[in-house]
């Protein structure tokens, strides 16, 4: 049977009712184009090809449909739904038997569904079999008219009721099941006699009709599912049916969701068992979380991957990066572009970390930018450390080793290495490799002038010359203090590096 049937996905459409410059099935509903949710439905039936009618933005539609393996036709002009479906009759081929067809609007479609059509269809061997469901609002779809023997005589256009016909709630959801044989003679005898002046695939039915050709109406288990996307409010409410799927697929899969209807899950976003997501979260792309991970609020992740246990306090934003398990990171914190923390690394508030490594037990808990880095095993970064980077032409390296103490207020100018063990006093700007092992200052020597402020504030002239004065005493004493100091005492003791690690 398999190799008997195709898919025919009607896509040409302008959606002149989105009133928008992209074409209709590129627009996203539940975290991709409507489009590529149809396709995806369609690919488990195992139809002998997927062919998708494009028209307008053809070349955009192409690329998006690249990745999924499916056929693309040309339709052009799009002169109708009916017309659409001839075009597509080369690409089918002879072999195939019988065709599925259906909108690139109707996203929800789901495989099981199809797969039903197929096989009803099959089974009773009719010319065509429609996918139908019962509106309470029937407003704008073309309506099933039946025969007193169930079968279906006609579909009747929103715009050519007539007023019996306006009672009908039953409506087409435009995904049909064909035999082809029957299909393509009634195809060539559309008429363009309608508001549109388009070639109606609907006529076609009423044509089969006339042929004395039977045509079944099944109803779909869901009248939601055949939702097709007209206009933005219609988009919106496909898009919030989707992350509802979504949400409760997780659920289902043991993770924890607070105000669920807050948080908006991406269909691909996988999460392990006993996972937390705080309200107002964002799990988009191909983020994957581990178990026991919590997502505190207004954090947004992205194509990222969380291994088990990891924490993201509030207000991350966090894109491409990878988090060890037992990581930490926020509040504020913002990571990107092939950033990876290891095991147990620590990132704090108002911290951004750009393309670089963290070792294990690394922490950088304040005010602080590391870009192109790579931070060795359990070496503290202190606040507003800064790495430069950029050097208005090209991106430069870091490296800094294990057990390094980076004094806070640090700027290091890249391309610069920090052996093992160093030590980076605070404020300071350091533009040359530290060994390992070392201490490095890189900044200007504080000067002190007693009394100078009281003197200032006093605002007297008398005051003003004592001041000089003063100044130049104290140049005085510092360059002798300084002689005295020589011989240099011993470096760094143990007792005072453990002391401020802990800052
Ligand atoms: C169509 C049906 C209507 C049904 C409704 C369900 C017709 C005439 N009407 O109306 O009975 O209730 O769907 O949603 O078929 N397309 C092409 N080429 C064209 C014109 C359209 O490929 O020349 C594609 C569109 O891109 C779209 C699909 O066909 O994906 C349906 O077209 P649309 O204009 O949305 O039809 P509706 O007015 O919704
Ligand atoms: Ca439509």
């Amino acid at each position: 049977m398999a190799a008997e049937f195709a898919v025919v996905i009607l896509a040409a459409g302008k959606g002149t009712r989105l009133k928008s410059a992209q074409a209709k099935v590129l627009h996203r509903a539940g975290g991709r184009s409507l489009l590529e949710h149809v396709v995806r439905a369609c690919q488990p039936l195992g139809a002998a090809g997927i062919c998708v009618v494009v028209g307008h933005q053809a070349d955009e539609l192409r690329a998006a449909v690249a990745p999924l393996s499916v056929k693309t036709v040309l339709q052009e002009p799009q002169r109708g739904t009916g017309h659409a479906v001839a075009v597509a009759r080369e690409a089918l081929g002879k072999k195939a038997k019988y065709a599925i067809v259906l909108p690139g609007d109707a996203p929800l479609v789901r495989t099981e569904t199809l797969r039903f059509l197929l096989e009803s269809h099959l089974i009773s061997g009719p010319a065509a079999t429609i996918l139908t469901a019962i509106l309470d609002d029937p407003a704008g779809y073309g309506r099933i008219v039946r025969r007193e023997d169930g079968g279906v005589s006609a579909i009747v256009e929103e715009k050519a009721l007539d007023r019996e016909q306006r009672k009908i709630r039953e409506i087409n959801s435009s995904i049909y099941c064909f035999t082809l044989e029957k299909l393509w003679p009634c195809l060539e005898k559309l008429k363009p006699e309608n508001v549109h002046k388009e070639l109606y695939l609907t006529d076609a039915i009423t044509l089969l009709h006339q042929r004395r050709e039977r045509v079944e109406g099944i109803q779909a288990a869901d009248p939601r599912e055949i939702l097709g996307c007209n206009t933005r409010a219609d988009l919106a409410e496909v898009d919030r049916i989707f992350r509802e799927r979504k949400r409760a697929a997780l659920m289902a899969a043991g993770v924890t969701l607070q105000l669920p209807e807050t948080i908006l899950i991406d269909p691909e976003v996988e999460a392990g068992p006993d996972t937390i997501i705080e309200p107002g979260v964002q799990l988009l792309g191909a983020t994957r979380l581990g178990a026991r991970c919590t997502v505190r609020t207004g954090s947004v992740i992205s194509d990222s991957v969380l291994e088990e246990d990891v924490t993201v306090r509030p207000h991350c934003v966090v894109a491409n990066t990878r988090l060890g398990a037992g990581c930490v990171i926020g509040p504020f914190a913002h990571l990107r572009d092939g950033a990876e923390l290891k095991p147990g690394a620590r990132v704090g508030n108002f911290v951004e970390v750009k393309k670089s490594t963290l070792a294990e037990g690394v922490k950088a808990m304040h005010l602080t930018y590391l870009g192109d880095a790579t931070v060795g095993r359990d070496t503290n970064v202190g606040a507003g450390t800064i790495t430069c980077n950029y050097d208005g032409v090209r991106k430069n390296p870091t490296k800094i080793g294990a057990r390094v103490f980076v004094g806070s207020g640090t700027e290091l100018v890249a391309p610069v290495e920090v052996g093992d063990d160093a030590y980076i006093a605070a404020g300071s700007t350091v533009t040359e490799n530290v060994p390992a092992g070392s201490l490095a200052i890189a900044r200007e020597r504080q000067v002190v002038k007693e009394g100078w402020a009281t003197a200032r504030r006093a605002g007297t002239r008398k005051s003003a010359i004592r001041n000089s004065k003063l100044e130049t005493r104290e140049t005085e004493k510092r360059k002798s203090k300084r002689e005295k100091r020589k011989p240099a005492k011993p470096k760094g003791s143990a007792r005072s590096n453990s002391k401020r690690k802990k800052r």
